[in-house]
């Protein structure tokens, strides 16, 4: 049986009654040809002078890494010109890269986070590309496109996915059907697909934290991880087992395909951070592809993609996975309050 190729693919979803609309297609096209590029600076590491730092810092106050500087101007030189973006923001710009004048506007906004796991790169372990994408507003295209335009609920993406650059690159992506992935063929340059309507088993007794936070979580966070390292003899019953690679990409892909939770809840570390991660390119577009298959993405209380987003580059708690898990770490922040 021949497999289907992400180009293939594209073209049915476009031919489909609620179609694909050609702008968005050439948009994802693009992004999954400039991840083809990403993978291959990866894989090259040392020999391509492509691990160590940048010596500067992001606008989150991180160390740059040669990769992630790479893979932010790949991304931006791609997209500029195909005549499909009203503007891109990225984890390393401070504020939105705006379409030049000499190329035509287009409908989209894609945001990305474009080397998720940054400080795995020179360990040689699993890192990855992570992506978002809205409809600009309507009356975009006689104005300037601003920062606020960006600011929209992550239930508004109309597709969302990342490259993963682990033993195999593989891209994972929902245009909103669902939850296709696609395996690179180094031999003939092509995205080919590998499993389609991914949906996250349920009832695997696994889960991903970085324990090292544990003396700063919530009450309802101890709770519930207290009750997975009592395994057994605890009010579980069962024995966890527990993962943490420091990629989401990494940690949500595995949760995709064996099941069960991955958290970077809100810690009291710092008062200024409500959480670790980023909400508008990496928990929206992930919280996107974990609904798609039909996993749950909360903050705690809240329904990630409901969250009505204030900055660019606002964090937020992540709490993502299974439902039946989700739902029950949900339900120890409604009783903490409650108590
Ligand atoms: P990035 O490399 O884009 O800054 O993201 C890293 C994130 C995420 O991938 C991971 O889950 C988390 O940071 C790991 O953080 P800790 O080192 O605090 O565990
Ligand atoms: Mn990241
Ligand atoms: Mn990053």
């Amino acid at each position: 049986m021949q497999r289907k190729t992400l180009t293939q693919f594209l073209v049915e979803q476009q031919r489909r009654e609620a179609a694909l609309p050609g702008q968005l297609r050439l948009l994802i096209e693009i992004v999954a040809r400039t991840c083809k590029a990403i993978s291959i600076s990866v894989n090259k590491g040392a020999l391509g002078g492509m691990l160590g730092d940048m010596g500067a810092e992001n606008v989150q106050g991180e160390a740059q890494k040669k990769l992630d500087v790479i893979a932010n101007e790949r991304l931006l030189e791609a997209n500029e010109w195909g005549g499909h973006l009203a503007a891109m923001a990225s984890e390393e710009m401070e504020t939105i890269h705006l379409i030049p004048n000499r190329y035509p506007k287009g409908e989209y906004l894609l945001m990305f986070d474009p080397i998720d796991g940054s400080s795995n790169v020179d360990v040689n372990l699993t890192v990855g590309t992570i992506f978002s994408v809205l409809r600009a507003p309507e009356d975009v295209s006689g104005r300037a496109v601003t920062e606020e335009d960006f600011l929209q609920s992550g239930r508004h993406q109309v597709a969302a996915g990342y490259a993963i650059y682990g033993p195999q690159t593989l891209l994972v992506l929902s245009v909103g059907t669902g939850v296709y992935e696609f395996g690179l063929d180094r031999e003939t340059g092509s995205w080919v697909m590998t499993q389609e309507r991914i949906r996250i088993p349920e009832g695997n007794r696994e889960f991903a934290i970085n324990m090292s936070n544990q003396r700063f979580w919530a009450p309802a966070v101890q709770r519930y991880v207290g009750e997975c390292m009592d395994g057994k003899d605890g009010p579980r019953e069962a024995n966890f087992n527990m993962r943490w690679t420091g990629s989401m990409v990494a940690d949500i892909h595995r949760i995709l395909k064996r099941g069960g939770i991955f958290l970077y809840p809100w810690d009291s570390r710092d008062p200024k951070k409500p959480g670790k991660l980023r909400l508008m390119y990496e928990a929206n577009p992930m919280g996107f592809i974990v609904e798609q298959a039909g996993g749950k993405a909360f903050d705690g209380p809240h329904r990630i993609l409901d969250i009505a987003p204030t900055g660019l580059h606002q964090r937020v708690g992540v709490i993502m996975g299974d439902r039946a898990e989700v739902d029950r770490v949900i339900d120890y922040h409604r009783e903490a309050v409650d108590a």
